[in-house]
């Protein structure tokens, strides 16, 4: 049996395209992306850096957060052209620190 599995970013799509360059977890960067890629998605599947989540898709749950030249942000919400010249820093991956948080908050909201 075949299983179709639906790609999350095509390789070719008809989008414009735009050159953006700028620093993530003080790296430079540099990509041609579609001018409506999220900023979520471009450091998730461009650059692999998974510990920055997407949930609810609408700036609510916080899970997408980073900073863009030292102030918060979604991600989610964030075009990745909008960062373009930016300074941005994302959870690199899921980490033990990440973990460690993650379990602490569970305690506190299960503790209400
Ligand atoms: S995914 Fe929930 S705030 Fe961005």
């Amino acid at each position: 049996m075949t299983r179709s599995v639906r790609k999350i970013l095509p390789k070719e799509s008809s989008d414009p395209k735009r050159e953006i360059s700028l620093s993530v977890n003080g790296e430079a960067v540099t990509r041609k992306v579609s001018t409506r890629l999220l900023l979520a998605d471009f450091l998730r599947h461009e650059l692999g850096l998974t510990g920055t989540h997407v949930g609810c898709e609408h700036g609510v749950c916080g899970c997408c957060t980073v900073t863009i030249d030292g102030a918060t942000a979604r991600s989610c919400l964030t075009l990745a052209v909008q960062a373009y010249g930016a300074f941005v820093a994302a959870w690199p991956h899921r980490d033990q620190r990440y973990r460690d948080a993650q379990d602490r908050l569970a305690r506190l909201e299960g503790g209400r």
